[in-house]
């Protein structure tokens, strides 16, 4: 039976959403002869009863195909609303646009509406997982991560050298939420002196100290810092600064810490990357990724599954129940991790060796 399948885009955009696109309509239309209709602007498009049927080298310019390696996403998003207020006339849109299936990529904020609608509606639904924060529970990967560790890198290549030729503390503010994966993967990529997650709280106190014996003990005169938008400072720390969010990020205020607490006169300096990380080209892994979800979803719908999430795992692509998903998610860096092993083990300062428990 000839299908019609919705799809779209929901939440913050990253790279790879258009390989995704790109991945499902192919394949739908080639191997299956569906009909893929974009949903513009998430849910809100449901609501709305809009669609546009996409075609395969739909978008062709003289036989190339810019989905690809194109950043954003050519449906649009929203990230902020009330869809959970609106869910009866969403529901009525999916079926008004006399949909058989929906395939809806987003983060774990998007994954939960996703599951109420689809429960309500008993829509056929699969889902694909994508944010820069890869905070997503169930899979290693999620659309996006990987490029925005590249961006980050990139701009910690930058940094190094200019906070090298002025005897710098260079600070880099990155992304994620209330998820370190982006500050852990970045700063140990691009061999970052400091690297402060939200999962594991940090004082003022540790991070001078160890600022203090790079210079003192290393001569080293310039350090790199990377820390997370939601990095957690530990209750007994010093706090001499009045800096305050939203003016005053954790960048800032790590910078006007750093200056009051250290003996020495530090040069301080703060980088907020800020959206910069959720645009560009998407990375080779993004692509492959997005393609094999992407292609993993029809072929889910094209066998009746319902209520999945795509999901990578030990380098293959997995269905996982959105319940189970949804039950563990935001998915956190673990304080005992690999990962953070490795990072304090070559000397990076990561906060307080015994992490509060939550
Ligand atoms: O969830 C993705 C993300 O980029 C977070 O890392 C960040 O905190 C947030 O979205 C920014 O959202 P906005 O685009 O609304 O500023």
């Amino acid at each position: 039976m000839q299908k019609r399948v919705g799809i779209l885009t929901s939440g913050g955009d990253c790279p790879g959403l258009n390989a995704v696109i790109r991945a499902v309509v192919s394949h739908a239309t080639l191997t299956y002869n569906w009909q893929v209709l974009g949903i513009p602007y998430a849910t809100r498009g449901l609501l709305e009863i809009k669609a546009t049927p996409l075609r395969i080298h739909g978008l062709d310019l003289r036989g190339i195909d810019p989905l690809l390696n194109m950043g954003g996403t050519i449906l649009g998003s929203i990230n902020k609303g009330d869809t959970l207020a609106h869910i009866q006339e969403i529901i009525a849109g999916y079926h008004a646009l006399e949909l058989d299936a929906l395939i809806g990529i987003g983060g774990d904020g998007s994954l939960a509406i996703f599951n109420q609608l689809q429960i309500q509606g008993n829509w056929q639904f699969i889902a694909i997982p994508k944010t820069i924060d890869n905070d997503v529970a169930k899979t290693e990967r999620v659309v996006g991560f990987d490029t925005a560790v590249n961006t980050i890198v990139d701009a910690l290549n930058r940094l190094i050298f200019t906070a090298a030729s002025h005897d710098r503390v260079m600070i880099v503010e990155v992304m994620g939420r209330n998820a370190g994966h982006l500050a852990l993967h970045s700063g140990i990529a691009g061999g970052a002196d400091v690297i402060l997650i939200p999962e594991i709280p940090y004082s003022i106190q540790g991070v001078c100290h160890h600022l203090a014996e790079l210079r003192d003990r290393w001569e080293r005169k310039f350090a790199i810092v990377v820390i997370a938008e939601g990095a957690q400072i530990a209750a007994d720390s010093s706090n001499y600064t009045s800096c305050e969010k939203p003016s005053c990020g954790m960048g800032q205020y790590l910078a006007e810490e750093i200056r009051h607490c250290s003996h020495h006169q530090i040069d301080v300096r703060v980088s907020v990357l800020g959206h910069i990380q959720r645009g560009g080209i998407p990375s080779a892994f993004d692509r492959l990724l997005a393609t094999a979800f992407g292609k993993a979803a029809v072929d889910l719908l094209a066998t009746g599954q319902s209520s999945q999430m795509v999901a990578w795992q030990n380098g293959q692509v997995v269905a996982v129940p959105l319940d189970a998903v949804l039950a563990d998610s935001p998915c956190l860096v673990n304080p005992d991790s690999f990962l953070v092993q490795t990072a304090r083990s070559l000397g990076t300062y990561m906060g307080m060796e015994k992490p509060a428990t939550a």
